[in-house]
């Protein structure tokens, strides 16, 4: 049977493919991206069938034999570059390992007639994707761009996403169609495949994905729907408040990969950033050295949605209890560098560090420990007050009773308006939703129960409320200002809610 991709007709066997294998193994297109396959629920492998979008990891090519793919490449020049231009100047591709799938979506729902001020029919289209970048609300001003004369890539663009980042960070219409460098798309075409076994402790390495998946008996992640308990117990003693946080998964899209030749040197898995501190250790990048070695072939290794849920550090769960004097005591899982982070912002905390079974954590995720610190400190205020992050940028924030959230940022100067703006927007959104909404199932052996990306809890499109920036900027040298928005947006949004104790809180 055939498929025509992006205009050419591509011939295949039915071996129970999905239409995602198809497209970015057999016919070579890497714009459109695998965050979970075959899970279905993050949208990055998003394509138009005969103009209609689909999600392509959970389609067998079988149904869609004969028919008409156009993935993000294949779209006419003018319309994917009036949509890049669009993303680009609203600031709503950081990453941009989810914006391939959305400009397919928003092409869909334009061809539909859909009028560009109908932002409620924009966020309702983007139920069917996750981006963890930006927040959304950026995204949905895209929608409303289309069209708008392409902003020409600065360095003053790329230095703020870098400072926001923490990584390189590329910015402008190539980022927006995918071509951020990503390892998996890097790879060469002829490079052994590696997977993780489904018990996750060998790699199998085959000629093809699909191969390497079957030989390593992948099966689709699951989620539970049973409720647990924060792993860490209150300190003893009387507090005037406390709060016990549970685990949560930092739910970057773009999964860890590498590729590598032999002799040579693996390529990075942070690509155009997007991990918030996650994929620091860089396991897949040693495994492609070592299997590229071995084989004497370049060889490309990924984790599937469900490996880097069990295998990606998690941000420690904390239970503290502080005092009005700013005293208190802050019991945390134990990880390399917890402690120290919450000294340098609460020196009146006494940190404990307890062993409790779970997933790896680590103190390099986005403000872990510090942000902790500093939201209890803010709770016994009157108000949220400024906070400061140890990068040196500044926050506050405050939630109007209607859900919106208006922040105002000092991050020296500013460098890119846009950028910075897009940052703190998907910090904000990333605190309302950890305070509010995410969890991630761990039994008391510490095994995980949720392995989908969905399941995670991460606020959609339209149960996010609207959030405005204010940028205060000075001529001082350029800081990270998103983390001290997270910061001061998770104050915020806990002091709305009446700083209950545990953590999700609920909407
Ligand atoms: S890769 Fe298909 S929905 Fe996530
Ligand atoms: S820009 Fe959407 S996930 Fe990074």
């Amino acid at each position: 049977m055939h498929v025509i991709v992006d205009g050419a007709t591509i011939e295949i066997t039915d071996e129970g493919a999905t239409l995602l294998d198809v497209l970015r193994e057999d016919a070579g297109v890497r714009a459109v991206k695998d965050g979970c396959s075959p899970q279905g629920q993050c949208g990055c492998c998003t394509v138009l069938v005969d103009g209609r979008p689909r999600v392509s990891c959970v389609t067998p090519v079988r149904r869609v034999r004969g028919r008409e793919i156009t993935t993000v490449d294949g779209l006419p020049g003018e319309v994917a570059l009036a949509w890049a231009a669009a993303f680009t100047a609203t600031g709503a591709s950081q990453c941009g390992f989810c914006t391939p799938g959305i400009i397919c979506r928003f092409e869909g729902l334009r061809a539909k007639g859909t009028r560009p001020d109908d932002r409620a029919a924009a966020a309702a289209a983007l139920q069917a994707h996750l981006c963890r970048c930006t927040g959304w609300q950026s995204i949905v001003d895209a929608w409303g761009a289309f069209g708008t004369e392409p902003v020409p890539a600065s360095s003053a663009a790329a230095r703020r996403a870098e400072i926001e980042g923490r990584v390189p960070h590329e910015v402008g219409v190539e980022i927006a169609l995918g071509r951020g460098g990503f390892a998996d798309d890097a790879a060469p075409s002829d490079a052994l495949v590696a997977v993780l076994s489904s018990e996750g402790d060998e790699w199998v390495v085959a000629e093809s994905r699909a191969e390497a998946m079957r030989s390593a008996g992948k099966v689709q992640g699951r989620r539970t729907t049973a409720a647990f308990d924060p792993p860490v117990e209150l300190p003893a003693g009387d507090y005037d408040r406390t709060l016990r946080t549970t685990w949560v998964d930092p739910a970057y899209l773009e999964t860890d990969a590498s590729w590598c030749r032999p002799g040579g040197e693996p390529a990075s898995p942070l690509a155009n950033g997007g991990a918030f501190g996650a994929k620091v250790d860089r396991e897949v990048a040693a495994v492609a050295r070592r299997l590229a070695d071995e084989h004497q072939r370049p060889v490309r290794v990924r984790y599937s949605r469900e490996d880097a849920v069990r295998r990606g550090p998690k941000r420690p769960p904390i239970a503290a209890g502080i005092n009005a004097d700013g005293t208190g005591v802050v019991r945390v899982v134990r990880t390399p560098g917890i402690a120290t982070a919450i000294a340098a912002v609460a020196p009146g905390l006494v940190v404990e560090e307890v062993d409790v079974a779970g997933p790896p954590t680590s103190a390099s995720l986005r403000g872990a420990g510090w942000v902790e610190a500093v939201v209890l400190l803010s709770a016994v205020r009157d108000e949220v007050g400024w906070i400061d992050s140890p990068g040196g940028g500044s926050a506050t924030a405050t939630v109007a009773d209607d859900g919106s959230i208006t922040v105002r940022v000092r991050a020296g100067s500013v460098l890119d308006e846009t950028v910075l703006r897009s940052y703190c927007i998907g910090a904000a959104h990333m605190a309302l939703s950890w305070v509010t909404s995410e969890s991630l199932g761990v039994d008391a052996d510490g095994e995980i129960h949720d392995l989908t990306i969905r399941s995670f809890g991460v606020l959609r499109a339209i149960d996010t409320p609207p959030i405005s920036v204010a940028i205060e900027s000075d001529d001082g040298e350029p800081v990270n200002g998103s983390d001290a928005v997270f910061a001061a947006v998770a104050a915020a949004v806990w002091r709305s809610r009446g700083f209950p104790p545990v953590w999700p809180t609920g909407s």
